[in-house]
Formats: structure tokens, C-alpha cells, sequence
């Protein structure tokens, strides 16, 4: 019988999107980190994507010294935020504490009637990305080529640094971003069986451009697909990609963990 992934076994990883300030976490919390030392993650994002769970990011990093918060406005609560949000992110991002600017971005499956107002919020995130100097944590949905578009003209009035979350786009896309000098990051869909387009990416995606994460609770990879994620599942995205790549875990583990501290931690 094989070695369970991450035991006695000094390979580490960072899940750079997790969601434990979700509410599926609330009354185990505690556990869910301590496996995920167990498993080898050893650091993890709180991603935040409104007022609320930007707040619980800030709350609940601040009891562990492995957890690091992000503050963001998520492109599907666009109707609902007003300037006093972005007031309020910004107090966030100028925090030492917080890592990166998002979720933010572009997400046309749940409304594109609102277009413009997604690029104005999304446009100020990138606008705080420059002037704090800190990465910023990309959604996208159903939105690649206006996502692109927005990018590459910000791109050109100075750099800022950033992630493609859970990338979901074809793998030429995926060349697109990387030339803009964003990192691509994989999730639990590229363990799925039937799913192509995800492995194609971790193909195509050279190792020091990658990152991972599980963006649990959602989106458990296989064989948990359809159960609630939790960051110690981490080990099993690496361990597909590294069979994509035909690379050992351990040099998955080892680039993802230092391309996520140097884009996060500094
Ligand atoms: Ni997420």
C-alpha cells in the first residue's frame, strides 16, 4: 500500500484559496487546520469576497500564524457594493497583515446586465493592487476575453501582480495571462476524470508560473468530488498535476509553495 500523501514527509504546500471563513467551517475550524498541517499544507489564504467575510478573514487569520487574510469585492455582489466598500477594503489592504486584493474580477454567469459597474469595482481593485504593491486574487467567469481586455490596458498603465483563481479557460488563454506576468492557479477540477480543459492548462502552465488550491469548501477534488473541500485535500490536486507533468509531488510541492510566497508573503 502506498504512503498517504503529506505523512512523514517533509514536502509542504500552500493552499492559496480557501475559504474558511465560510460557514461550513464555523464549529470545526480548529481540526480542519490542524489536518491540514498534518497533511503537509502549511500555509493557506482566508480569501474574503464581501463585508462580511472580509471582516472574518481578518478574525479568523489572526488566531493562527499560518492563515493569512485577503480582502476583495466579488464581481457577482457588484450591485450591492457602493463606494463605503471600497473605503472599507482599502483600511483592509493597507493592513500589514493582508496578503492579497480579492476576490475580484469578472463573472458573466450569474449577470450581465451589470458589465459596466463589474469592471469599475474590478478596475479600483486593480487600482489598490498598484498602490499597495500587493497581488490580486482573480475570478472569472464566462468573462476570459473582457477579463483579458480589462487587464491589458491596466497592464500598461503599471504593473501590478496578481493570480488567475481556480482557471477554468482554454490553455491558450492561459499563455495570454501568463504573458501578462500573472501566475495560474489550479484546483480540484484537474483531479476530475472527465474534465480535459484543466489538465490541458497544468500541461501547458510551466511550474513556476502555478499555483494551487482547493477554494474550499467548494469544488472537493477527486475522490471527494460533490463533498464539502477542506485545504488537507491539497496534496491530492498536486499529486494530479505532478502525473500531468510527469515531475514528483515533491517538485509541485516545492515550486507552488515558493511561487505562492514570493507572489503573497514577499
Ligand atoms: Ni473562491
Amino acid at each position: 500500500m502506498g504512503k498517504i500523501v503529506g505523512e512523514g514527509s517533509d514536502r509542504m504546500f500552500y493552499d492559496t484559496h480557501a475559504h474558511l471563513n465560510a460557514e461550513q467551517f464555523k464549529e470545526n475550524l480548529e481540526e480542519v487546520v490542524k489536518e491540514a498541517k498534518e497533511a503537509g499544507v502549511e500555509h493557506i489564504n482566508v480569501i474574503g469576497f464581501d463585508r462580511e467575510t472580509n471582516l472574518l478573514a481578518q478574525e479568523i487569520a489572526a488566531k493562527y500564524d499560518n492563515l493569512y487574510p485577503t480582502a476583495g469585492l466579488h464581481p457577482t455582489d457588484v450591485n450591492e457594493f457602493t463606494e463605503q466598500d471600497l473605503v472599507v477594503l482599502e483600511e483592509y489592504i493597507k493592513k500589514d497583515v493582508t496578503v492579497g486584493i480579492g476576490e475580484c474580477g469578472l463573472d458573466y454567469y450569474w449577470h450581465n446586465d451589470n458589465k459596466d459597474r463589474q469592471k469599475y469595482f474590478f478596475i479600483a481593485q486593480i487600482e489598490l493592487a498598484r498602490k499597495y504593491h500587493k497581488p490580486l486574487v482573480i475570478h472569472v467567469r464566462d468573462a476570459f476575453q473582457d477579463t483579458y481586455d480589462l487587464l491589458a490596458s491596466e497592464m500598461k498603465k503599471g504593473f501590478f501582480s496578481g493570480v488567475m483563481h481556480c482557471f477554468s479557460g482554454s490553455p491558450e488563454m492561459a499563455k495570454r495571462f501568463l504573458d501578462l506576468g500573472l501566475y495560474i492557479s489550479l484546483g480540484g477540477p484537474v483531479t476530475f476524470k472527465n474534465a480535459v480543459t484543466p489538465k490541458e492548462v497544468a500541461r501547458v502552465v510551466p511550474l513556476d508560473k502555478l499555483l494551487i488550491e482547493t477554494d474550499c469548501p467548494y469544488l472537493a477534488p477527486h475522490p471527494y468530488r460533490g463533498k464539502q473541500n477542506k485545504p488537507s485535500y491539497l496534496p491530492l490536486i498536486a499529486k494530479a498535476i505532478a502525473e500531468i507533468k510527469e515531475v514528483s509531488i515533491e517538485e509541485v510541492a516545492n515550486y507552488t509553495t515558493l511561487n505562492a510566497k514570493r507572489l503573497f508573503l514577499k
